[in-house]
């Protein structure tokens, strides 16, 4: 096996390297493209050899949970689109989050979180952290000051989506890793919204970074997996309980997300051109009551974003003007976008989060996470822009 000759110089722009970077794991045969290790154990010539590895002489595969060539591909891609050191692939985004969390914290840790996130993400900040006595509190993503008056002497991370689903806060990542470095506190940032093309955490000081690469990574919504990357020493641990976790990627899956890296380059200029148009579309609407998008001036974090992005992707979050059935007269009206959860695929996808993800909560709890009748989570796909705006323009007038 050969490097490529094509392994980009640090200084490439974002496409150059989702092309190229990380396809060094050639093989003899000179195949282009790096193939799928469909395996799930390595075979050894003699005992000689085993005890080589064993004893740490000899760096190779030994059993598919713990390594694979095709994993790897896809990790050192993502190394370099992050400027990581190092990545470990995971089965799913909450396999990447749920495996940071316990590999980083002893029983009777604290963290400080985001209120904005993911719903599986802070169940499991609620229902299982707390069962290893791991207290969080909860911060508004905006306020750092917030985050220096939560920090106590037990704190070991703040974690924070950026930007936060749904309402797109985006988070001053320099301040917050000022104000918890100050303290010796992690900083773990799930980027799944923002892509390494708009938005690389690790530059700005975090010390994790991770995703659902089912979304912008990989891209075409016909896979789930999850990464997180970090320095060697960071990465270490967390690849290890993955190990013993179990919770791994097969390799047909990591290949077809090595694939969908390729074009995000490409992909992620295109949601966020449709991602603004759309957002302003909305905005102008009358039967639209507000929008919720990073790169609107009417969005709180305007400037934050602007300032350390360089594109706010396709997801745009908008209230309609009206009550839960007007909502649902629009999203059964839109014929582009399907209804679905997830986001970051070719294919637009809506959803009204008070039908999805909060379906089964409380009225009065889903509204303390801003959870409204009216509220809808649309992710703009890569179809044509005039297309979309379109088909939005039709079922709003739905409404
Ligand atoms: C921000 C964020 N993080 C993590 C996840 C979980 O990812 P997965 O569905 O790949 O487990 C999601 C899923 O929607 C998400 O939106």
């Amino acid at each position: 096996m050969a490097d490529s000759p094509r392994k980009p110089s640090p200084a490439a722009g974002g496409s150059t390297r989702a092309v190229h970077a990380g396809e060094r794991d050639q093989h003899d045969d000179h195949a282009l493209a790096t193939p799928i290790h469909q395996t799930s154990t390595f075979w050894f010539e003699n005992s000689a050899q085993l005890r080589d590895f064993a004893e740490g002489r000899i760096d190779r595969h030994e059993y598919g949970r713990y390594s694979n060539p095709t994993w790897q591909a896809v990790e050192r891609k993502l190394n370099e689109l992050e400027g990581a050191e190092a990545t470990v692939l995971t089965g799913s985004g909450m396999a990447a989050a749920t495996t940071v969390f316990l590999a980083l914290l002893e029983r009777g840790d604290h963290i400080v979180v985001t209120n904005d996130c993911y719903r599986r993400t802070r169940q499991f900040i609620q229902q299982t952290l707390s069962k290893l006595e791991v207290t969080a509190t909860v911060i508004d993503p905006a306020d750092t000051i917030a985050l220096k008056d939560a920090i106590q002497d037990n704190t070991r991370a703040f974690f924070t989506e950026s930007p936060t689903n749904p309402y797109l806060r985006v988070i001053d990542l320099p301040e917050a890793v000022r104000v918890a470095h100050e303290r010796g506190v992690k900083v773990i940032v799930d980027s799944t919204f923002a892509s390494p093309i708009n938005h690389a955490p690790l530059t700005d000081g975090a010390d994790i970074v991770l995703h659902s690469a089912t979304k912008y990574l990989g891209g075409h919504n016909d896979l789930i997996a999850g990464v997180v990357s970090g320095s060697a020493e960071t990465i270490a641990p967390i690849r290890a309980l993955v190990g013993v976790m179990g919770g791994i990627l097969d390799p047909h899956a990591a290949w077809l997300l090595l694939r969908g890296l390729k074009t995000l380059g490409l992909r992620i200029a295109r949601h966020n051109e449709t991602g603004l148009a759309v957002a302003q579309f909305l905005e102008g609407h009358e039967k639209v009551r507000r929008v919720y998008y990073p790169g609107l001036e009417s969005h709180p974090d305007y400037k934050v974003a602007t300032r350390l992005m360089k594109g706010f992707a396709g997801v745009v979050t908008f209230e309609i003007e009206g009550d839960l059935d007007a909502t649902i007269r629009f999203t059964d009206g839109c014929r582009i976008p399907y209804i679905a959860p997830s986001l970051g695929g070719v294919e637009s996808l809506v959803e009204m989060p008070v039908l999805m993800s909060y379906w089964d909560y409380p009225k009065e709890e889903r509204l303390q996470y801003g959870i409204k009748d009216n509220l809808v989570r649309l992710s703009c796909g890569i179809e044509d822009q005039a297309d979309l705006i379109a088909d939005l323009a039709q079922a709003l007038d739905q409404v």
